[in-house]
């Protein structure tokens, strides 16, 4: 992972904004995502503001991110202790953090929000920044099954908002889907697509639809395994030898849900079989409400479809 170097070019006029080059960007909310995508950006030589509600919560993200680039840096500069170690302090140089959102956004290019997954929340959040930001501010959120329209509904800055959907572990996965609403200016969408390319990422550029494009093909991908196992057409160990040996998958199915989290599969597949009932795509299972009510959420609780090693 090297050190980019940023254009010097904001190209910012009294009446619009061009093409902004993001340098400061503010990330809201350190969890999984959030940390994950401060430390990218911090690597990459942007300047991040890691933002959550409490300074513990801060605390034991950054504690998190220079874990990760230890282990970073001890695959990529394994013959360079010395150059690894300026790469380590250079990035953890570039990460402050603050509980106070509405400071943390002042001087801020960028705002990207990996807070919990609930409409009402990130328009609380996003309705605030909007008032507290400047104006050539860009906002994204990274939500994965949440409308990016509706989210921006909060604002008075439907231009200058987009989605930035990264995937988990975010050091790890090259991919970021760039979604553009009807309301997204074309000089938001490619400042998110720079951004993303500036990360050492792949960009997609992505619809507002639900799931975008990856979890738009992989979340009814579980769901049919899920289903076609209750119809009695197979055991969830079988479908997930199938899917390895026969489709080269890393993963079966159901060590998938289990790895992204049945409440997460849940959350997300309530959401569009409200708006969509009669999708076949979006059915409900059975099985998977059972495990979810009986707090078998996979990995995260140590069970789900298998209890985990
Ligand atoms: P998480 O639960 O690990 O982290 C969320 C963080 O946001 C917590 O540290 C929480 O304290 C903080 N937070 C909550 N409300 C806040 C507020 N009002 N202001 C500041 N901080 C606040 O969640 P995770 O997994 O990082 O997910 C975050 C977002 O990213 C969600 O929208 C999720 O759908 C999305 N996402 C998650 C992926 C995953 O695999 N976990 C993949 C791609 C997107």
């Amino acid at each position: 992972m090297a050190f980019l170097s940023h254009q010097v070019c904001r190209g910012f006029c009294s009446s619009a904004v061009r093409n902004v080059v993001i340098k400061q960007v503010t990330i809201i909310g350190g969890g999984q995502m959030g940390a994950g995508i401060a430390q990218v950006a911090a690597a990459t030589g942007h300047s991040v503001t890691l933002v959550d509600t409490s300074d513990d919560i801060l605390k034991k993200a950054l504690k998190g991110i220079e874990g990760s680039l230890k282990r970073v840096v001890k695959k990529k500069f394994a013959d360079k202790p010395e150059a690894g170690e300026d790469f380590l302090q250079k990035t953890l140089h570039n990460v402050s953090t603050s509980a106070d959102p509405g400071s943390a956004v002042q001087g801020s290019d960028l705002v990207v929000e990996a807070i919990v997954e609930n409409l009402k929340v990130k328009q609380d959040l996003f309705g605030q920044l909007d008032k507290a930001a400047p104006a050539h501010t860009i906002f994204a959120s990274n939500t994965s099954s949440l409308p990016i329209s509706d989210i921006a509904s909060a604002t008075n800055r439907l231009d200058r908002f987009g989605g930035l959907h990264f995937f988990n572990p975010v050091p790890m996965m090259r991919l970021v889907e760039v979604i553009g609403t009807s309301a997204t200016s074309q000089e938001t969408f490619d400042s998110l697509l720079n951004f993303s390319k500036n990360l050492g990422k792949t960009p997609v550029s992505c619809k507002d639809t639900p799931g975008f494009i990856v979890n738009r093909l992989l979340v009814p991908y579980m769901m049919e395994a899920l289903r076609l196992h209750e119809r009695g057409h197979g055991s969830k160990e079988d479908i997930d030898i199938a899917m390895k040996l026969g489709a080269g998958y890393p993963m079966g199915p159901f060590e998938l849900a289990d790895y992204v989290g049945l409440d997460t599969l849940k959350f997300i597949m309530d959401g569009w079989s409200a708006k969509e009932p009669n999708n076949p795509l979006f059915a409900q299972s059975e099985l998977l409400n059972k495990l979810v009510s009986e707090g078998k959420w996979g990995k995260k609780t140590g069970e789900g479809f298998y209890k985990s090693k």
